[in-house]
């Protein structure tokens, strides 16, 4: 019986922490933070500031996941641009997780 309730409950911890786990950024707050960005990657979405002489990635509609593994590439060194590692060094891992549930909505409009 007890074990059976034991199973129960870490059955329902599991759903409940593997749910949010997707989605943990907060846009709105990344959104705050966008204005470090913008010079170059253009808000919102899609639009690069300099699309003729200097090749900015689109993040608007990026997956989350990515945008997230990206900027900690940046910020340990797997990737090496100079000025997004000098961006990424200053954020932190909620940061990075805020902007990047920002700009993986961003497409379907700045309200969500
Ligand atoms: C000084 C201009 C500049 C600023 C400011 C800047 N970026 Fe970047 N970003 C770039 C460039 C250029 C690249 C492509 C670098 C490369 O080739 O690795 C890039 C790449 C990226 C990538 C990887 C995209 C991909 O498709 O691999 C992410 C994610 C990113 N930037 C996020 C951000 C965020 C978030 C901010 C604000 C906190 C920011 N950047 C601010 C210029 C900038």
């Amino acid at each position: 019986m007890k074990a059976t309730q034991i199973t129960t409950a870490v059955a329902a911890l599991a759903c409940a922490l593997a749910l949010p786990a997707h989605a943990a950024g907060d846009p709105v707050k990344g959104r705050e933070k966008t204005s470090m960005c913008a010079g170059c990657h253009g808000i919102p979405g899609w639009k690069t500031a300099y699309p003729a002489t200097y090749k900015v990635p689109k993040l608007g509609g990026q997956h989350e996941e990515y945008l997230v593994a990206a900027l900690k590439q940046y910020k340990n060194g797997e990737r090496s641009h100079p000025s997004m590692k000098a961006i990424a060094a200053s954020l932190t891992e909620e940061d990075m997780q805020n902007l990047a549930a920002y700009y993986a909505s961003s497409y379907s409009g700045p309200s969500k």
